[in-house]
């Protein structure tokens, strides 16, 4: 069976063609970075203004490269929630008009679900249940992946995301957006030890993130550092700062293994490409004799070969959309 899968829930205008849910035939990802960056962030309606100008070319080019027409595809999957509201309409009105005049279902994907799904693309053998570890710019979820379309959620942050934490403090830093991958390489240049950060628990909820005082605590001593004329030695800062963050990341990964016995782990999202969150993973993975599954790297960020591997499993299940299928900026995984 093969998916039209398309992506624009933020700043990739994304389609893909995806045979069985696991196959990637064809992938485009038309990225607006460049575009968002003078600002330092993405602008949501640039964002929607970018996806309606690139959308039609994003789609012929993935059936171009699929070497496919309307004939070949039995489906058109979409995300249409959570994300930017008029960035998600572009999408979700593409799609529906390919459905309409194709005459294919339209199956609606939640963009989290769609992250999930990239370890299918890159794990043939990957099947549910597992425990994921969902980090990217605007979420960070523990779930666990009962069936390809029954998740639990068990952690989730209480205020900022994973990814945005190091956008912000990369900014602060005077690194270009988006500052994650930033953080990652300077990080890797250099060394723990110089700054300290606060640890956070959230009261009662164990698996719960809280990333907003840890943010303010990196920004507050750069503030200070400044004042005193102190220079800050950039690499290590980053360095501890992305040592506080992916331990607080892995400590929550840690103990919902504990909690949940499960022996196979996965990591989605954009902050899933962090190589020191990738190594700590599989350093915990093999310390409690767990399987650990990570997305290729090109397939961390948004894309939209997830959402049609997704929207594959999606549609086994039943799920079908009508053209009156609206887009929602938030929705529960
Ligand atoms: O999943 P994604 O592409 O978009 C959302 O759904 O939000 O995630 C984007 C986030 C951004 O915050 C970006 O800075 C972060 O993922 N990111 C990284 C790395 N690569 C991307 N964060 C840390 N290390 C990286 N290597
Ligand atoms: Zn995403």
């Amino acid at each position: 069976m093969n998916i039209l899968g398309i992506e624009t829930s933020c700043d990739e205008t994304s389609a893909a063609v995806v045979r069985d849910g696991r196959e990637i035939v064809s992938l485009v990802v038309n990225t607006q970075i460049d575009l968002h960056r003078v600002y330092g962030g993405v602008v949501p309606e640039i964002a929607s203004r970018l996806h309606i100008e690139s959308i039609d070319e994003v789609v012929s080019r993935a059936l171009r490269q699929a070497k496919m027409t309307m004939q070949d595809v039995d489906a058109v999957a979409v995300t249409a929630y959570p994300g930017l509201i008029g960035a998600l309409l572009v999408g979700v009105n593409f799609a529906k008009g390919l459905a309409y005049s194709w005459d294919r279902p339209l199956v609606p994907v939640h963009h989290i679900r769609g992250h999930i799904a990239s370890n299918y693309l890159t794990h043939p053998d990957l099947e549910p249940p597992f425990l994921c570890l969902i980090a990217s710019g605007g979420h960070t979820n523990l779930a666990v992946v009962e069936d390809y379309t029954r998740m639990r959620l068990v952690g989730r942050t209480r205020d900022d995301a994973a990814g945005e934490c190091f956008d912000k403090i990369a900014r602060v830093l005077g690194m270009p957006y988006p500052g994650g991958v930033e953080m990652d390489r300077a990080a890797q240049r250099g060394s723990v030890g110089a700054y300290h950060f606060p640890r956070v628990k959230v009261e009662g909820s164990p698996l719960d993130f809280s990333f907003s005082g840890l943010k303010s605590a990196a920004i507050n001593l750069l503030h200070n550092l400044e004042q005193r004329g102190e220079t800050v030695a950039v690499d290590d800062f980053a360095a501890c700062f992305s040592d506080a963050l992916v331990g607080e990341l892995i400590d929550r990964l840690a103990l919902a293994l504990d909690g949940t016995g499960l022996k196979k782990v996965a990591l989605a999202g954009g902050v899933s490409a962090n190589t020191l969150l990738r190594a700590r993973a599989g350093a915990l993975c093999r310390e409690r004799g767990c399987e650990l599954f990570l997305p290729e790297l090109s397939l961390c960020g948004d894309n939209a070969a997830m959402i049609a591997s997704q929207g594959y499993y999606e549609f086994l299940a039943g799920a079908r959309a009508g053209l009156d299928l609206n887009a929602a900026a938030t929705k529960a995984l």
